[in-house]
């Protein structure tokens, strides 16, 4: 006899995405809402952490009963209760993390305290029951930019990260010095379109590192001065950028997969996900390995809850839960053992 699914209701608050979700062992969301507060950080081009916060606060306990409502499902009918206790943006993490400290306390339901960059790399498993692990996971997003292996739940290998500025970042930064709106990485595909990606010379940061890593503050440096020199059109410039993020992570993922045993599965997940010509790199990238590929559906790459319900899910069989008096972090890496990379502003 089969045993019963069981029920995790997950909480995502750690940038400017306030979500919550209901999702079972057996794959189902059974209900979910998001909640951008795109319109109210698009005046500044950018999240402002104090707006963000605040906005997490006053949305998050009606949207938690209107999931459990969708659902026809009570609070103690719930396995455990999972939210996203970093990396992030302190405030809204504790908006999320301490509202989920007070359900399990209230309803005696065990606490996840779930890591947003796990949340990430499990996703794509949510999405397809069929991918095994290992797998590699290009983790681009507008706060992080990692190559990491996914060995299994709660091993994870990072392979690479940012040394300065997240590929997310980079576009909606270039966005904002070619004057096109926030989040910038859809109007800069868009823009892209109309352009040449050859016709700007842009620097390819760290093409050919013997280090694994990335960086991209060159890049859109190059994107300011090529903009203030007068010399290129908005659409050239934004086409070749793209076209040097692509150069970028595909150069990375070569020396990544050059370096480590094979696995049958290249996966992309987070926001930046979204842009087709990245996507069709990474599968042509993919096929040169004789790998498949895997991109989530975009409602799963870009911030959500039903990946911090789902990490919950793969998390319930380790049993192993989180104490009330858990922290809040804003940094925390997936791969404690990954060594430190060198350069200031260094992301987790
Ligand atoms: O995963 P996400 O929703 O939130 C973070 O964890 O940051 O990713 C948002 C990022 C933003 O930087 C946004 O500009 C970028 O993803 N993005 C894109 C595209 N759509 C969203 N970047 C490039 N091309 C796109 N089509
Ligand atoms: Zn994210």
């Amino acid at each position: 006899m089969s045993t019963p699914p069981r029920l995790v209701l997950g909480i995502e608050s750690s940038c400017d995405e306030t979500a919550v979700a209901l999702v079972d062992t057996q794959r189902n969301i059974l209900a979910q809402r998001i909640a951008s507060q795109d319109d109210k950080h698009a005046p500044y081009g950018g999240v402002v952490p104090e707006i963000a916060a605040r906005a997490h606060a006053e949305r998050l306990a009606p949207m938690i009963e209107a999931v459990l409502e969708d659902a026809g499902v009570a609070l103690e009918d719930c396995d455990a209760i999972a939210a996203t206790a970093g990396p992030g943006l302190i405030g809204g993490v504790m908006v999320g993390l301490v509202s989920a400290k007070a359900l399990a306390m209230a309803s005696d339901t065990p606490l996840l305290a779930i890591n947003h960059l796990e949340g990430h790399a499990l996703s794509p498993r949510l999405a397809d029951p069929d991918l095994e692990f290992p797998y590699l996971l290009l983790l681009v997003s507008g706060g992080h930019c990692q190559i990491l292996l996914v060995e299994g739940v709660g091993h994870y290998r990072r392979l690479a990260t940012t040394i300065d500025d997240a590929l997310g970042e980079a576009f909606d930064k270039s966005a904002k010095i070619l004057g096109l709106g926030f989040p910038g990485g859809p109007a800069v595909e868009k823009l892209a379109l109309e352009g040449d990606p050859g016709a700007v010379p842009l620097p390819r940061p760290l093409k050919g590192s013997s280090e694994p890593h990335f960086s991209f503050a060159g890049l859109k440096s190059a994107v300011l001065r090529a903009h203030e020199s007068g010399e290129h059109s908005a659409a050239n410039i934004a086409a070749s950028f793209q076209q040097a993020a692509v150069d970028c992570l595909i150069d990375r993922l070569n020396h990544a997969m050059e370096r480590t045993d094979p696995v049958a599965n290249l996966v992309v997940a987070g926001g930046v996900a979204a842009n087709q010509v990245i996507r069709s790199a990474l599968e042509e990238l993919a096929k040169t390995y004789g790998m498949g590929f895997t991109a989530p559906p975009m409602s799963l790459c870009t911030d959500n809850a039903a990946m911090i319900a789902w990490a919950g899910c793969e998390r319930l069989p380790l049993g192993e839960f989180d104490p009330l008096d858990i922290a809040a972090r804003p940094r925390w890496p997936l791969d404690p053992d990954a060594e430190p990379v060198r350069g200031a502003g260094v992301k987790a």
